[in-house]
């Protein structure tokens, strides 16, 4: 197939496995299996990238542990959407020095978005000199080799050049569940959202092959797997850069048709790229799972023109429209962002107002956080702290209020869940996902764990359903 964008060619995957075969010969030296780390920040896309780093490192002859105590390899995966994530970042990493004073030769490595930005490269260059090894997104399927450069010669590396990145296939993969998977259908984002630091961090837009993504898909159903989310910044751009006819609606359907009983998902769409042949193809297919993350950011148009969103809430309103006539009962969630430089109170109305008019399932709120070198970081924000917190938390108010409202409607009715796990807490139980991912809980024996079964929901809070197996 014919694409605009690059393939790593597959003899430069076979020399990063070579990298592996030669590290897992030096580590099997060892009296006891050298022992990894890795830590996750950010998003689905990030937890994706680990299970592909546990991967590699496994190859390489590590066991992956659960804590940093003790381990030999550590990696912060990290996240640079907003400050507060990449203070959380430095904070954890400047607490490893103390760990490998104890354990020199202790291997601490720093990838993900914040190793893509100039000005945290240079920070952990200068004052984080614990950290061994730092490489961006664009870089990961170089790991082994990058590592093993590191494992030889004890010196720092930092890969961490601006790239447009190109896609790795064929990397060796540790998923973290046995009931969801993730499946990555592209890369990068092209929007350049003026708020956004991602296209910066994570390159141009670039998709899998279907062949290759239909068939990991369908390997994953074999293996077992009831809950697959297909993964891109953009999903609704999948396909612009292959040749032909593919794009996602297309891919979805194509999946859809694989055989055996699993749901599938797929984040994040951009609603100026959510057409109503996507709203088709998620009525008519039976796996696809009645839910639809849209991000609308704001409610108000001036702010969504600042913010390079390219639509206006009348656009938003009409699709969401377009969807429900479709399908009724689709479970919606989004994104927002109170306190964009320049909206003013007024404006932010506009954003409780579309809340009230659509009435989400759920939503993920957000405080605006400026992003150095991203446009809306330059523009004059002189709304106070406090008056942005003040708005938030009216915000959040109406979202609690509309999603307890929306739980209540479950209540007497039997839904088809997913029976996913066990409750953390003192009353343990088992949890369950209903077909729009909202969270049940519920009573049961553990072995129920991977079925799916009717549940009648008896009751609920803001965050979550409860129910009973109703067979
Ligand atoms: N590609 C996805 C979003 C990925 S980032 C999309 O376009 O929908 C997840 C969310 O973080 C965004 O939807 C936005 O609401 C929020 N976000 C991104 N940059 C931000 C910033 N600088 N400050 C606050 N929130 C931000
Ligand atoms: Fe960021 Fe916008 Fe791209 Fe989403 S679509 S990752 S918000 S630039
Ligand atoms: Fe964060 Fe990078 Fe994801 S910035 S939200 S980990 S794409």
């Amino acid at each position: 197939m014919k694409r605009t964008t690059p393939v790593v060619p597959a003899e430069d995957i076979r020399r990063q496995m070579g990298y592996c075969d030669e590290l897992r010969a030096l580590n099997a030296r060892r009296p006891v299996p050298p022992l990894a780390w890795v830590d996750t920040y950010g998003c689905q896309q990030n937890e994706a990238d680990s299970e592909l780093l546990r991967g590699m490192l496994c190859e390489m002859g590590y066991q992956i542990s659960d804590t940093e105590q003790g381990a030999d390899v550590i990696v912060i995966n990290t996240c640079a959407i907003r400050e507060h994530a990449e203070q959380r970042v430095f904070g954890n990493v400047g607490a490893l020095v103390h760990g490998k004073r104890r354990h020199p030769d202790q291997i601490v490595c720093l990838c993900g978005c914040m190793a893509q930005e100039p000005h945290v490269a240079d920070r952990l260059r200068q004052s984080y000199r614990h950290v061994d090894l730092v490489f961006g997104p664009q870089a990961l399927w170089r790991f082994p080799e990058l590592l093993r450069r590191v494992y030889l010669r004890r010196g720092r590396v930092f890969e961490t050049e601006p790239s447009d990145g190109a896609i790795a296939e064929g990397l060796p993969v540790r998923r973290s569940g046995k009931l969801k998977a993730w499946v990555s259908i592209m890369y990068g984002c092209n929007n350049f959202c003026s708020y956004c630091i991602v296209p910066y961090v994570r390159g141009r837009e670039r998709s899998r092959e279907p062949e290759i993504v239909l068939s990991e898909i369908r390997a994953l159903v074999e293996q077992g797997y009831k809950d697959i989310t297909l993964l891109g910044q953009n999903v609704n751009s999948y396909g612009k850069d292959l040749e032909g006819e593919m794009d996602f609606p297309a891919l979805l359907e194509r999946a859809d048709a694989i055989p055996g009983d699993f749901l599938l998902r797929f984040m994040t769409s951009h609603p100026k790229d959510a057409t109503e042949k996507l709203f088709d193809v998620m009525a008519r297919c039976q796996k696809v799972a009645p839910c639809l993350h849209l991000p609308f950011q704001s409610g108000n148009t001036r702010v969504l023109a600042a913010m390079n969103r390219r639509y206006t809430r009348e656009g938003y309103l009409e699709k969401v429209h377009a969807l429900r006539q479709r399908i009724p009962d689709i479970v919606l969630t989004s994104d927002v962002i109170v306190g964009f430089p320049g909206e003013t109170t007024q404006e932010f109305e506009d954003t409780l107002s579309l809340i009230e008019a659509v009435r989400f399932d759920a939503l993920f709120t957000f405080i605006y956080s400026p992003r150095k070198g991203t446009p809306a970081a330059e523009l004059p924000d002189p709304m106070p702290k406090q008056e942005k917190s003040a708005n938030f938390e009216r915000m959040v108010a109406v979202q609690d209020r509309i999603s307890l409202e929306k739980h209540r409607a479950y209540i007497g009715s039997v839904q088809r869940c997913l029976i996913d796990g066990t409750a953390q807490g003192p009353d343990g139980g088992l949890t369950a996902r209903t077909p729009g991912n909202r969270l049940v809980h519920l009573s049961g024996a553990p072995a129920l764990i991977g079925q799916f079964a009717p549940v009648r929901i008896t009751g609920c809070s803001t965050w979550a359903l409860s129910g009973e197996l109703a067979r």
